[in-house]
C-alpha cells in the first residue's frame, strides 16, 4: 500500500481520476471500517483542501460521528433532521448551494457555506452517509456527486 498520496491539479474531474485509483489503493486488502473510512477522509482532504470531510454511520437509530477531517463537529444526528440526516430519510445524494437557505440545517461551524451529503450502502442496505463541507458557496454539484458515490461504493 502506498502511503503518499500524489496531489493532482487540474479541474475537478482530473483530480478525481487521479485520486480514485490511490484510494482504490489504500483500502484493497484492508478490512478494518475505520482504518478505511480514517484514510479515505484524509486522502479527500488532501486533495481538496474541503473545510470538513468526514463520516457518520448509523448506529443506535441515530447517525453517530466517525472518521473525519476538519474542526470538531457534532456527534449524533436523528433520521430527517439536517442535511446529513435527510440524506440518510431520503436515501439520496443532497447537494445544498447555500447552507443557511437549507431549512434545518445543522451548522456544526459558521464558516461552513456549502454541503455534499453521499449516503453509503452495503448489500443495498444505507448504513452511513459521507459529509463534505465548503467555507465557499455553490462548490459541489454533479461531478462530485458521480465521483463521491464512486469512491463510496469502493469501501470494503
Ligand atoms: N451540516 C450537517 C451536520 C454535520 S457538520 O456539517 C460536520 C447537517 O446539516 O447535517
Amino acid at each position: 500500500m502506498a502511503e503518499d498520496l500524489t496531489i493532482a491539479k487540474g479541474d475537478k474531474k482530473a483530480q478525481y481520476e487521479s485520486l480514485i485509483p490511490q484510494i482504490q489503493g489504500l483500502v484493497t486488502g484492508e478490512p478494518n471500517l475505520v482504518a478505511n473510512l480514517a484514510n479515505i477522509a484524509a486522502a479527500l482532504k488532501e486533495q481538496f483542501n474541503w473545510f470538513w470531510v468526514g463520516f457518520y454511520w448509523i448506529m443506535e437509530e441515530e447517525l453517530v460521528l466517525g472518521p473525519f477531517q476538519g474542526p470538531v463537529a457534532c456527534t449524533r444526528i436523528k433520521k430527517g433532521r439536517g442535511v446529513c440526516g435527510t440524506a440518510w430519510e431520503k436515501e439520496a445524494t443532497i447537494i445544498v448551494d447555500d447552507v443557511e437557505k437549507f431549512p434545518g440545517h445543522i451548522a456544526c461551524s459558521s464558516l461552513s457555506k456549502s454541503e455534499i451529503v453521499i449516503p453509503i450502502f452495503k448489500e443495498g442496505k444505507i448504513i452511513g452517509v459521507l459529509d463534505v463541507d465548503s467555507s465557499d458557496l455553490a462548490q459541489f454539484d454533479a461531478t462530485d456527486q458521480v465521483y463521491l458515490e464512486k469512491i463510496m461504493a469502493m469501501i470494503p
